[in-house]
C-alpha cells in the first residue's frame, strides 16, 4: 500500500473518531434523534470529509441500519443508543462507533461490547487467524452473560467500498484465512441480552446504489444523478428529499423497481434483546504494524 493511500486513510479514520466523539456528546434524553443526526452529518463536512454512509443511530433491540427519515419526530429517552459514524476521504474510510446507554441499567452490556473490541484489537496481527478473533470476540462477551451477534460482522475496507473482504466474525467460525499487510478493515462486535441474532425490521431509510442502468423519467433522472455522486456508497432518503423534495420518492420507488438501487432494512434482535455495539477501523502497513485508524489521541 502507498504512503499517500495509508495518511488518507489515517486521516479519515481520525477525523470519523473525532466525529464520533463528537456525536457522544450529543446523545441526551430528550434530544431529537433527527436534529442529532443531522448535526453529526454536518460536522463531518466541517472537519473536510464526507460520510461513508448515513450517520446511524440504533435503539434498544435495533443493532443496524436505522437512519431518521426528515420528517422524523422522535426523541432520546431512556434507551441504549448506538452510534454508528463513517467518513472517507477520496473514498478511503474509517468506520467507527459506540454506545451510549442512557437507561442506566445496560453499563455491562456496554461495557462488554467495548471490552470485546479492546481483547479483539490485542490478538490483531499478521497472521492471526479470522475464526480467532471472533473467538475472542465471543469470550469477552460471553463472560458478561451476553450474547455476540453471530450474523452481523466486522468487515474489509476498500476505496468506495464500505463493506468487503475480509468478514472479522463475532465468534470463533473456524476460519483460519489470515490477517496480513495491506488489509484494511473494521472490527464491530454487537452484544445482545437477546438471541444475538439480527433480522429485518421496519423499512430502508438507506440505500446504495448497485446497477447502473439508463432511466427516462427526468425526475428520476436527477435523483439517480445525484445518487451517482456518493460513489457507490450508502446513502439516506432524507439526503434526497431534502434536495429534491417528494419527488425523490419517485425516484426511489422507479430504482428500486429497476434493481438499480437497493435499501438496507433496519436490523433488530429477533427476540427483542437490547443490543450494544464498539468498532474501530483497523489498518495493517506494509511493515506489519497493527495501526488504530479511528483512535482518538
Ligand atoms: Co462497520
Amino acid at each position: 500500500m502507498d504512503k499517500e493511500t495509508i495518511e488518507k486513510y489515517k486521516k479519515a479514520g481520525k477525523i470519523a473518531a473525532q466525529v464520533l466523539d463528537y456525536g457522544r456528546g450529543l446523545i441526551k434524553k430528550d434530544s431529537s434523534l433527527l436534529e442529532v443526526t443531522e448535526k453529526i452529518e454536518k460536522k463531518i463536512f466541517e472537519l473536510n470529509a464526507k460520510p461513508a454512509f448515513p450517520v446511524q443511530f440504533s435503539m434498544d433491540h435495533l443493532a443496524a441500519h436505522f437512519c431518521p427519515e426528515d420528517d422524523d419526530k422522535q426523541i432520546f429517552s431512556n434507551q441504549v443508543v448506538c452510534l454508528d459514524v463513517g467518513v472517507h476521504i477520496d473514498g478511503y474510510i474509517g468506520d467507527n462507533a459506540l454506545t451510549v446507554d442512557l437507561s442506566g441499567k445496560y453499563s455491562d452490556l456496554v461495557k462488554s461490547s467495548r471490552e470485546a473490541l479492546d481483547e479483539a484489537i490485542k490478538v490483531v496481527k499478521v497472521g492471526a487467524a479470522l475464526g480467532e478473533i471472533g473467538k475472542v470476540i465471543h469470550n469477552a462477551i460471553v463472560k458478561y452473560g451476553y450474547s455476540p451477534v453471530r450474523n452481523l460482522s466486522g468487515h474489509g475496507l476498500d476505496q468506495f467500498v464500505q463493506h468487503t473482504k475480509p468478514s472479522i466474525p463475532n465468534f470463533d467460525t473456524h476460519d483460519t484465512s489470515k490477517i496480513g499487510q495491506g488489509m484494511v478493515f473494521a472490527i464491530e462486535p454487537f452484544a445482545s441480552t437477546g438471541a444475538g441474532i439480527v433480522q429485518d425490521s421496519g423499512t430502508a431509510s438507506v440505500y446504495v446504489l448497485i446497477n447502473k442502468k439508463p432511466v427516462r423519467s427526468p425526475i428520476t433522472r436527477e435523483v439517480l444523478k445525484e445518487i451517482e455522486s456518493y460513489e457507490g456508497l450508502p446513502f439516506a432518503k432524507r439526503w434526497l428529499t431534502k434536495k429534491f423534495g417528494a419527488k425523490a420518492n419517485f425516484g426511489l420507488i422507479e430504482l428500486l423497481q429497476k434493481n438499480i438501487i437497493k435499501g438496507y432494512n433496519p436490523l433488530a434482535d429477533t427476540s427483542k434483546g437490547i443490543v450494544s455495539q464498539a468498532e474501530h477501523s483497523l489498518l495493517i502497513d506494509n511493515d506489519g504494524e497493527v495501526i488504530i485508524t479511528t483512535k482518538l489521541d
